[in-house]
């Protein structure tokens, strides 16, 4: 006979054993943690307070009525990470696969609500078969449940996503609308379609890993921001981001104290190659001008010609958006539009002020991108910068040619300070290109062409290529010693801390989607 203690002992041990221990084997045999292992690293020691640990599914059909899990395959509930409060769901794969069931659904949502209403983040650790095959449209029902609850909190709280196991068909859709994805490398996937359909339907031949793992959703798609190698990294790089952030969109970023030191960088001044042609990497300049070793890169084998991420400044919190002229010459293409666009818009959702470096040559030519609407795509980036409301500030370091000169977070588009480098150009294309147009007729009726063409595009260089007629107008406010902008940036960003800027009133904007 037990006690009432002692049986509250049994379910609690029952609980946390999940789907049992042989599945549990089977779970570290394939190189994964279990859910309660995950919460376990990714909470702060001993600040992980359950929720619903005794919830059951409510399903007869299909034998279900005789296999009951406590919990029903997802450890939901509340702690915190470095001090500070986050709500977390974890999917217990070791319980029907991790499939989503109307209760294990219900769980979820009850803290997501919980979030949305004490502003704070959301952590998903997706494991899961996807929707419980022998609950029909109950799951569906449970995934709606969540994303209708994904796109109410999108903007309010940070939530974060990292995959750590399948995650298939409708499963994908709530951590698509989250803020970030981490996938763990070799042990997680995501598609709609798995294999098997794909070669029904297209006759394809493809593996999981292939069609939907990290590596592919880190280059490919871009579905990922974060692709991690072991669930140990994944959990570290969730703690690094949530440090750059704020709770909710009324919270500020945490500030780390900062004593202001020799803030001079001399490696700037010859980092800038005087061939405007020539590469160089612009994560050089931002590891030069953020605190040391902060930077946070986001999606960095995506889209590689625009360098995205989070990083700190004085101490303090901000987004970083740059050209990237050792890829493909830094030019804007569809994806580094997207990408960058989706990283301005997080920012500018939760107060993080945002530093643009810019070496743009322009938009990139050709069918590829025209066909596939880099003109739509493009401007994506152009609205999210134009509606951004955070401090924001743009260094020129070199090219800043044609549209993408308006794009990248000009003057007149709202940022709050634009410095420009001795190396600037800031024009509406390359010297040479602007050369052979203009002076078209001079060049063919000259005696030597080659010559002429040479003297205009001098000419030309003269006039344009530089910075100083934008600093003439005030859309530069300052050119400034490139060894000296690091103590600008910081003397920027803290003068501009209590910015206050509004939108007109509006139900929402209609972003170019
Ligand atoms: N609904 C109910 N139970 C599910 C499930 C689902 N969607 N997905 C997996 N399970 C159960 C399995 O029956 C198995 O149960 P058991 O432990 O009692 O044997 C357990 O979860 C583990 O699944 P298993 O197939 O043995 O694991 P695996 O690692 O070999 O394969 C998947 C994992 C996800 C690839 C595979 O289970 C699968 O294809 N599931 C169905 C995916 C799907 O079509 N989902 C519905 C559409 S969203």
């Amino acid at each position: 006979h037990l006690s009432k203690t002692d049986m509250l002992a049994r379910k609690n041990v029952e609980a946390e054993l999940g789907g049992g221990q042989k599945r549990i084997d089977a779970q570290h045999k394939k190189g994964k943690l279990t859910a309660r292992e995950r919460i376990a690293l990714l909470l702060d020691e001993g600040s992980f307070e359950e929720i619903g640990k005794f919830v059951m599914h409510r399903t007869r059909d299909f034998g279900l009525d005789k296999e009951h899990y406590l919990g029903d395959g997802v450890v939901t509930g509340y702690g915190t990470i470095d001090g500070r409060l986050v709500y977390v769901f974890a999917q217990d794969f070791t319980v029907f696969g991790g499939a989503l069931s109307e209760t294990h659904a219900e769980k979820i949502c009850k803290v997501m609500d919980l979030a949305m209403k004490n502003g704070a983040p959301v952590i998903g650790l997706n494991d899961s078969g996807g929707a419980r095959i022998q609950e029909g449209v109950l799951s569906l029902a449970g995934y709606a449940d969540i994303f209708y609850r994904n796109t109410l909190a999108s903007g309010v709280i940070p939530q974060l996503s990292a995959i750590m196991g399948p995650c298939a068909g409708g499963a994908v859709y709530s951590p698509a609308i989250t803020d970030f994805i981490f996938m763990v490398e070799n042990t997680s996937y995501m598609f709609v379609t798995g294999p098997n359909v794909v070669k029904t339907v297209t006759h394809e031949e493809v593996t999981a890993e292939e069609l939907g793992g990290a590596s592919t959703h880190s280059t490919k798609s871009g579905v990922t921001h974060f692709a991690c190698e072991n669930e140990l990294a994944c959990i570290q790089h969730i703690k690094q981001l949530l440090s750059y952030i704020p709770q909710n969109c009324e919270d500020e970023p945490p500030m780390l104290p900062y004593e202001p030191q020799d803030e001079s960088r001399p490696n700037l001044n010859t980092l800038i190659p005087d061939n405007p042609n020539q590469p160089y990497d612009m994560r050089e300049v931002i590891d030069e001008l953020v605190d040391a070793g902060t930077f946070l890169e986001v999606h960095k084998n995506f889209a590689e010609n625009i360098v995205v991420g989070f990083a700190r400044i004085g101490g303090r919190s901000i987004g970083v958006v740059g050209n990237q002229p050792a890829v493909l010459a830094g030019v804007l293409d569809i994806n580094a539009s997207t990408k960058a666009a989706r990283f301005v818009r997080f920012c500018d959702s939760f107060n993080v002020p945002l530093l643009v470096l810019e070496d743009v040559p322009g938009f990139l030519p050709g069918t590829d991108q025209e066909w596939n609407a880099i003109i739509t795509n493009g401007a994506k980036l152009l609205y999210a910068f134009c509606e951004a409301t955070v401090p924001r500030v743009t260094v020129i370091t070199r090219k800043a040619y044609g549209g993408a000169y308006d794009v990248m977070n000009s003057k007149h588009i709202g940022a709050d300070m634009n410095y420009a480098w001795p190396s600037a150009e800031i024009a509406v294309m390359g010297a040479s290109g602007a050369a052979e147009i203009i002076f078209k007729r001079e060049i063919a009726e000259a005696e030597d062409p080659q010559a002429k063409l040479q003297e205009k595009v001098q000419e030309y260089t003269e006039k344009f290529a530089n910075p100083y007629r934008a600093a003439h107008r005030g859309y530069i406010d300052e050119v400034i010693y490139p060894d000296q902008t690091r103590q600008k940036l910081i003397r920027a960003f803290r003068m501009l801390e209590n910015k206050v800027a509004s939108l007109p009133k509006k139900k929402h904007g209609n972003i170019p989607l």
